[in-house]
């Protein structure tokens, strides 16, 4: 099957479309248009696609012309509360933007769709095309999982369209991709007093400042330096006037590890470091701290064989790229926890055409060059495995 030949035909189609997607952001959770434009397109394909109750996204089954397993291929449909400054004359104008990307995941899936729908008959098995809603909150894969679209699914690929990696190179390396991500939530009580009077009072605010450089020794000296790990506080919020000794002061800010072990024991070391804390300054803590994604580890070499395989037999071995292990998260973890997975990147940086952006940066845009390739690479990726 020459998928390279097809997503070269289908290229103007998925920029077409990335373009369309493009101008119409929506946020986390409110992708309601996104999801109608989507359902329209792959009805046009002739596909059935479902929803599901109490979120937007939607998924499709493309049946093959023979039996076999079932394949999902995933993209996120979602955009970030950014207000776009690329110039691109069909930049958004609502407030939102895709600056991460999602709308190439959108077009380059619903390009593979079409390359699959063309060789349907020759297809040993199922298709599932899954348009995810809500990555960037990370509510998006574990409510469609919740709603079963992984229900008889022996594997899963997706990929990211990645700012800081050259295009036209794609990474579907194997090991550590991306970290999990925490988000935590500190509020620290004191006792407010005449700010000349401290000994009357208890100040909230060096409490805090004393839990916060505390934090940051349990990166650097509880755990294993070869272990990454990042701590970082985000914001920090507290008192009230100049000459007052503050009673409240509150703070947050995110967790990144690969360690499966750390999924607990950095909480509970942070618990045990924000109540110490806490008690040495006679002040009061509250601690909420929870996981937004685990980590994505391409661990699964048969998987990695196809994938990596894909892009040879599309681009050669020229067509692979090398993208270092990253601390941000990506909620496709929750897919690979469930089923067999392989997550890939799709390189779209461009120094001579100026994409120099990374994602989420608010002049973000991609080399549309690579989106055929991104969208080749899904449709051999479905082929190859139920082909195995
Ligand atoms: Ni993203």
């Amino acid at each position: 099957m020459n998928f390279k030949e097809l997503a070269q035909q289908t290229e103007s189609y998925i920029i077409e479309r990335r373009r369309y997607y493009h101008r119409h952001p929506e946020l986390s959770e409110a992708e309601y248009e996104t999801t109608k434009a989507i359902i329209a397109d792959l009805k046009e394909m002739g596909l059935e696609p479902v929803t599901y109750e109490g979120m937007c996204g939607c998924v499709a089954d493309i049946v093959g012309g023979k039996p076999g397993k079932t394949v999902a291929l995933r993209a996120d449909i979602d955009a970030l509360p950014i207000c776009e400054e690329t110039g691109l004359d069909f930049a958004a104008t609502n407030g939102a933007m895709h600056a991460c990307g999602h709308d190439s995941h959108i077009s380059m899936l619903l390009g593979a769709a079409k390359m699959l729908c063309r060789v349907k008959d020759e297809l040993k098995g199922t298709v599932r095309l899954i348009f995810q809603p809500a990555e960037e909150t990370g509510f998006g894969a574990p409510a469609m999982i919740k709603a079963g679209v992984l229900d008889g699914v022996d594997a899963i690929y997706g990929s990211h369209i990645w700012g800081d990696f050259d295009a036209p190179y794609v990474s579907v390396e194997s090991g550590n991709r991306m970290a999990s991500a925490a988000m935590f939530d500190v509020t620290v009580e004191g006792v407010s007093a005449h700010g000349s009077a401290p000994n009357l009072g208890v100040d909230a605010i060096v409490a805090a400042s004393a839990m916060i450089m505390s934090l940051q020794t349990y990166v650097s000296r509880n755990n294993n330096p070869l272990n990454p790990l990042v701590l970082t506080i985000g914001t920090i919020k507290g008192g009230s006037r100049w000459n007052v000794i503050a009673n409240k002061v509150q703070f947050d800010g995110t967790v990144r590890t690969f360690s499966k072990d750390l999924l607990e024991g950095a909480p509970r070391a942070m618990k045990r470091i924000l109540e110490s804390t806490a008690a040495a300054y006679g002040a009061k803590v509250t601690f909420d701290f929870k996981w937004l994604t685990v980590p994505v580890i391409n661990d699964n070499e048969e998987l990695n064989a196809i994938a990596r395989n894909a892009v040879v037999k599309l681009y050669g071995e020229e067509g692979l790229g090398h993208l270092d292990t990253m601390m941000g998260g990506e909620d496709f973890s929750f897919f690979m926890q469930k089923v067999p997975g392989v997550f890939g990147f799709i390189g779209s940086r461009n120094p001579e055409k100026g994409l120099i952006y990374t994602n989420h940066h608010e002049k973000y845009t991609v080399d549309e060059d690579v989106l055929k390739r991104g969208a080749a690479v899904y449709a051999q990726f479905a082929y190859d495995f139920l082909e195995k």
